[in-house]
């Protein structure tokens, strides 16, 4: 089985941060955000995440860093044996994990 490796950025605004290596089996088509649900379901349900609409880039909540650059988790797909690193969004307050304060 193949796998695609996610690093996330983990912690909370008063314990610090640091990123977390996951290995998550890969699949055809499966988006970012569908590899973080992965996480949530099999090693880690406390993982934060905005989100709302899931793959229509309509709400605009899964905004995050990707490989450095501001892009939607729900549409950027992971490519078999790739490694990927996701932070949160830079210039707003941060929350917990992936998420920061709302506008
Ligand atoms: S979850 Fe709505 S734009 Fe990604």
């Amino acid at each position: 089985m193949t796998n695609v490796t996610l690093n996330i950025t983990r912690g909370d605004n008063t314990q610090g941060s640091n990123l977390v290596e996951y290995k998550i089996p890969y699949k055809q088509g499966a988006s970012l955000l569908d590899l973080i649900f992965w996480i949530r379901e099999h090693e880690d349900p406390s993982l934060a995440v905005r989100y709302s609409c899931k793959s229509a880039n309509a709400c605009k909540e899964c905004m995050a860093l990707i490989n450095g650059k501001a892009g939607y988790l729900c549409s950027i797909r992971a490519d078999d044996e790739s490694v990927v690193t996701i932070e949160p969004l830079k210039g707003r307050p941060w929350l917990k994990d992936l998420t920061t304060a709302m506008e």
